[in-house]
């Protein structure tokens, strides 16, 4: 397993894993690295629940024509990736009525001074989203995904650190009020590659959104792309293979995608490459994400479109059920009563 000491002694004592993607397609290397592929391991040992979440992806631009097409497609590749449908729920967040209810509940409680802290919100409307009320309170959609569940633990990469933080302090703030309801989740890192960055600007984090299409290796590219994808990426001057964010920000990148894909360590990796020169690196770390790579989309084209609709109906049929039971208590302890 690729994780920290840390994780590991926390996940022991946990039960309950949640995590979620937005359909926006592109599903890259560093969503696998940063979060996917801790999915898939935790199924091992944990309770294990997947979502799709589409009303997160509706506060940017979206186009509804193409909404179900992205849905199936992410969860396809979910699949792929190893995502396994008799371990874990996998489903599409519109499916469950509970995620925008207690989102408004914990609305209700958030600060707007928390949410004007946020860096997503800052950065996307910095990029030329609108700033819609959604995509301002889109962390208490997230809050309200992961708590309905009761989750322990969730995987995901680096990026949504604050996020999470403010998961904890909503969950924190509703049973100070209400009475120990919501177990406090705590974040699961990778120990490397929790931010893969871009191949074109490695300052920056390999995204889903860049229009740079060489910024990112796509899990379904096809070998020579990645390669070509690989090599092309940004480097220094400098011949030395060494890890350096300041100095080295793109081998230093390269370096952990391959300390992820290989499972050894950036050191081990630094002292075989040092002084080999850039060229045989960059193949070195080519051969080992095609490696990493190559199975899933094999496993994408054995699949098909009913199958994986299936599965998403299924999953939401009892992840409904679940959240429903838990929002009864909610009800109950913030006076809400059902006739
Ligand atoms: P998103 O692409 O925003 O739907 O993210 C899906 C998951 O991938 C989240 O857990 C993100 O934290 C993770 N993720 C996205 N981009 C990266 C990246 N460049 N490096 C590592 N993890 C990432
Ligand atoms: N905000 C996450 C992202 O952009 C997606 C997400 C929504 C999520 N709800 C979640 C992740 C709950 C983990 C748990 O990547």
């Amino acid at each position: 397993m690729n994780l920290c000491e840390e994780n590991t002694l926390t996940a022991t004592a946990r039960q309950r894993i949640f995590s979620g993607v937005q359909p926006t397609g592109n599903i890259h290397l560093g969503n696998y690295l940063g979060a996917f592929r801790n999915w898939v391991e935790l199924q091992d040992s944990f309770e294990t629940i997947y979502c799709i979440v589409d009303l997160h992806a509706m506060t940017v631009d979206y186009e509804p024509g193409k909404l179900e097409a992205a849905r199936i497609d992410t969860a396809r590749i979910l699949l792929a990736l190893g995502v396994d449908p008799e371990r874990s729920l996998l489903y599409t967040q519109s499916q469950v009525p509970g995620h925008a209810e207690l989102a408004w509940i914990l609305g209700t409680m958030t600060p707007m001074g928390v949410l004007n802290r946020m860096t997503q919100f800052k950065d996307k409307t910095e990029m030329g989203s609108s700033p819609n009320l959604g995509l301002y309170s889109y962390p208490v959609l997230m809050a309200a995904d992961i708590l309905l569940y009761r989750a322990n633990l969730v995987p995901i990469g680096d990026d949504q650190r604050q996020h999470m933080e403010m998961t904890r302090d909503l969950a924190e703030r509703f049973n100070n009020r209400f009475g120990d309801v919501f177990p406090i989740p705590e974040g699961y890192f990778p120990e490397v590659s929790s931010r893969v960055m871009s191949l074109t600007e490695p300052h920056n984090k390999m995204s889903k959104s860049d229009p740079q299409i060489k910024s990112r290796v796509a899990i379904l590219d096809d070998p020579d792309v990645i390669r070509k994808r690989i090599r092309s990426a940004v480097t220094d001057s400098d011949p030395e293979v060494r890890y350096d964010i300041d100095q080295k920000p793109g081998i230093s990148n390269l370096l952990e995608i391959m300390a992820a894909c290989t499972r050894r360590s950036v050191d081990d990796l630094v002292e075989e490459h040092a002084n080999g020169g850039y060229g045989a690196f960059k193949d070195a770390v080519a051969d080992a994400v095609v490696e990493e790579l190559a199975p899933f989309k094999t496993a994408y084209k054995a699949l098909n479109n009913g199958d994986v609709r299936q599965v998403l109906h299924d999953a939401g049929v009892e992840a409904r059920d679940m959240a429903s039971s838990y929002m009864r208590e909610v009800h109950k302890v913030i006076g809400v009563k059902r006739y």
